[in-house]
C-alpha cells in the first residue's frame, strides 16, 4: 500500500508566526497545507481569507488546500483562486446549487472538493462525483480542532472507498479531524488516501516526526465489508 498524503491543518498552528509555520511544515515532508476558512456563520468561529491565503502563498510550494466553511461560498471562489489555492473544497450545504459551484472551482483551473458533515449522507454528491477530484469526510463537527474523532464516520469512508473504485479511482479521499496515530490506522483501513492533522503535527514538538508517525501508520481498523440483508 502506497502512504497517505498527510496534510497539516494551520490551525492549530503559532498564528503570530504563521509564514515561519507553514515553512516549517514544508520542511518537515508535509504533502499538502490544509487551509481551514470559517466565516462565523456556516461554523461558530473565525480564521483567515484570503489575503492571508496569498501572504502565505509565498512561503510554500506546497500544495495549498482550501476547506471553505463559509456560505455562501461561491462569492469568494474566484478570491482564493488567486489568492494562490490549489484545492478549493466546499461543503454541499454552504449554497444551493453544488454543481454550478463544483464547475467555477474547476473552470478556474483548481482542484475541486467536497466536504461531507458528520450528517450529510454521500448521497448528497453521487450526482457530482463527475466534477470532484477530493471527496472529504469530516470526522468531527467543523469549526474547530482539537476535537474528539467520530468512529462512527468510519463506515462512511469505507463506502466512499467502494464508491470511488467504481466510478473515479483518480478521486482522493480525505479525512479532517481527531486524525492521531492512533486514529490514522482506522480510516486507512477504511480506505483514506489523505490525511488533514492539527493538533497532531502542530501540536507535537517535532513535527516531522509527528508527520512519519502518520504517513507510516498501518491500515488496521474493524472491518467494515458490509454483510448485506
Ligand atoms: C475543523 C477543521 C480541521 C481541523 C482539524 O473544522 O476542518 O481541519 O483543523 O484539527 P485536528 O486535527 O486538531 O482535529
Ligand atoms: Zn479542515
Amino acid at each position: 500500500m502506497t502512504s497517505p498524503l498527510i496534510a497539516p491543518s494551520l490551525l492549530a498552528a503559532d498564528f503570530a508566526n504563521l509564514a515561519a509555520e507553514v515553512r516549517a511544515v514544508e520542511q518537515a515532508g508535509a504533502d499538502w497545507l490544509h487551509l481551514d476558512i470559517m466565516d462565523g456563520h456556516f461554523v461558530p468561529n473565525l480564521t483567515f481569507g484570503p489575503l492571508v491565503v496569498k501572504a502565505l502563498r509565498k512561503h510554500t510550494t506546497l500544495p495549498m488546500d482550501a476547506h471553505l466553511m463559509i456560505a455562501p461560498a461561491d462569492p469568494y471562489i474566484a478570491a482564493f483562486a488567486e489568492a494562490g489555492a490549489d484545492h478549493i473544497s466546499v461543503h454541499p450545504e454552504s449554497g444551493p446549487h453544488l454543481h454550478r459551484t463544483l464547475q467555477l472551482i474547476r473552470s478556474l483551473g483548481k482542484k475541486a472538493g467536497v466536504v461531507l458533515n458528520p450528517a450529510t449522507p454521500i448521497e448528497s454528491i453521487l450526482h457530482v462525483l463527475d466534477l470532484v477530484d477530493i471527496i472529504m469526510v469530516m470526522t468531527v463537527n467543523p469549526g474547530f480542532g482539537g476535537q474528539a474523532f467520530l468512529g462512527s464516520q468510519l463506515p462512511k469512508i469505507a463506502a466512499l472507498r467502494r464508491l470511488i473504485d467504481a466510478q473515479n479511482p483518480n478521486i482522493i479521499l480525505q479525512i479532517d479531524g481527531g486524525i492521531t496515530p492512533k486514529t490514522a490506522p482506522q480510516v486507512l483501513a477504511a480506505g483514506a488516501t489523505c490525511l488533514i492533522a492539527g493538533t497532531a503535527v502542530y501540536g507535537a514538538p517535532d513535527y516531522a516526526a509527528a508527520i512519519t508517525a502518520l504517513k507510516t501508520a498501518p491500515a488496521t481498523g474493524p472491518d467494515l465489508t458490509p454483510t448485506g440483508g
